[in-house]
């Protein structure tokens, strides 16, 4: 590279990553083949519009792999329809919006503090302005269990245009089947929306519950976390399919349509091919056998972690994880706060973040909690056995984080234990 700034800057991120363990729920390590795909020639071209519908000549392999990349979308979510173009998971949740709701229309959506994300009514965010976001939450934060019946009553008050089911810092799964009473109660057009970002990998290998089978009408999801893609969102929804760039009237099932319409040109333009080729890369490993056996892997090492934590005195929420996320309270367990848990633990090389915890105390910036998971670890070849040295290590970065020289050796033992797992990305080019 003759760029050698930023060459050293990649070599330097390729050893934390490699020197490290990554246990930031939303990140991952994609494979070889996925970043190839990522920095091929793709990036050059412009392809405005859909396959077949595009603004501009020279299409002949653009078109080709969009198709390719829809189709395994599909398959991988049993979907009658995909939009592979969101930039990320924030654009893929407001297209939605922007093709149901009129400004001033209400949403139903996880309270942000109880494990919903920002784009879920964040009142810094453009949504919020334009939207009425009405929060539900759990209805007890030891056990976890969300306030269904609190849910339903919402509906019926509010009769929301969306009922949205998602979440970013939950660790249990939700019973689609309430979610899917509350649209009942709330009326014939309400819309019902998963936002699967965190879990998608989990759904399309099996392990966890498809929405779809549940009624929902679409799911919204990045590519980049448990899914193990690039980064980037994702739409699939159910409905059939009319001409893609008319102006449908506003139906149920019309949401295919009304969805492309809102990626392009609604709120976005040409579409990033290059992205979309490293998608339909982790769409097909998505699709393989082994990524099963990679998804029970990552709930089998959450599990386990979340148990070893609650032996050294960790406090957790829901008392403990169905999925691959756990959140700690340290204020309750050590009383020290969320930021001061995350810089002690980075400093040992152990990588995940500080998180506000139900009804907080604290403010955002200096959360009483942090947020950990399993789907990078995992992919680095981590199993249920090696948890008890990450509880162990985390406990002793909490207890030495004034005490430099502790760190220090506690680092050089992760260093050495992580150099033993590759990075996937570390396989040989293949032709
Ligand atoms: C549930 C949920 N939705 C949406 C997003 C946003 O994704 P992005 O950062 O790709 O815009 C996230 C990311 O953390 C998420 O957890």
């Amino acid at each position: 590279m003759v760029d050698k700034q930023v060459q050293q800057l990649i070599k330097d991120e390729e050893q934390r990553e490699r020197e490290g363990l990554e246990l930031i729920p939303s990140e991952n390590y994609v494979s070889r083949d996925v970043l190839d795909a990522l920095g091929s020639i793709f990036t050059n071209k412009y392809s405005e519009g859909y396959p077949g519908k595009r603004y501009y000549g020279g299409q002949d392999c653009t078109d080709p792999l969009e198709l390719l990349a829809i189709e395994r979308a599909k398959k991988l979510f049993k979907a009658d329809h995909a939009n592979v173009q969101p930039h990320s998971g924030v654009p893929a949740n407001e297209a939605v919006y922007y093709a149901w709701l009129e400004p001033g229309d209400t949403v139903l959506a996880m309270d942000l503090g109880h494990g919903g994300h920002l784009s879920h009514g964040n009142p810094m965010t453009r949504s919020a302005h334009i939207y009425n976001f009405v929060p539900y939450k759990m209805k007890d934060k030891t056990t976890g269990e969300i306030d269904y019946d609190n849910l339903i009553e919402l509906a019926r008050k509010h009769r929301p245009k969306i009922i949205l089911a998602g979440f970013s810092g939950y660790p249990r799964e939700l019973d689609y089947a309430k979610f899917a009473e509350a649209a009942k109660a709330a009326g014939p057009d309400t819309l019902l929306m998963a936002d699967m970002a965190h879990i998608a990998g989990l759904i399309v290998a099996g392990v966890h519950k498809n929405p779809f089978d549940y009624g929902f009408h679409v799911i919204t999801t990045t590519t980049h976390k448990t899914l193990r893609g690039p980064r980037g969102g994702l739409i699939l929804s159910k409905g059939t399919v009319s001409t893609p760039l008319r102006a449908p009237e506003k139906t149920l099932e019309n949401i295919p349509t009304l969805i492309d319409r809102a990626i392009f040109p609604g709120t976005q333009g040409g579409p990033h091919m290059h992205t979309i080729a490293a998608k339909a890369v982790a769409f097909e490993e998505a699709l393989q056998p082994s990524f099963k056996v990679y998804a029970q892997a990552i709930l089998d090492n959450a599990s386990r972690l979340a148990d070893e934590l609650k032996k050294r005195g960790f406090v957790l929420i829901s008392g403990g994880t169905s999925n691959h996320l756990i959140l700690a309270d340290v204020k309750e367990s050590f009383d020290i706060d969320g930021k001061q848990a995350e810089e002690a633990l980075d400093k040992i090389g152990l990588n995940l973040n500080k998180n506000s915890v139900a009804d907080d105390p604290l403010p955002p910036f200096r959360p009483s909690g942090i947020r950990l998971g399993t789907p990078a670890i995992t992919t680095r070849g981590l199993t249920p056995d090696h948890m008890q040295q990450i509880a162990d290590w985390m406990l002793a970065a909490i207890q030495n984080r004034d005490n430099d020289a502790k760190l220090q050796e506690l680092r050089q033992e992760v260093r050495a234990f992580a150099l033993k797992f590759p990075l996937p990305s570390d396989d040989v080019k293949k032709a």
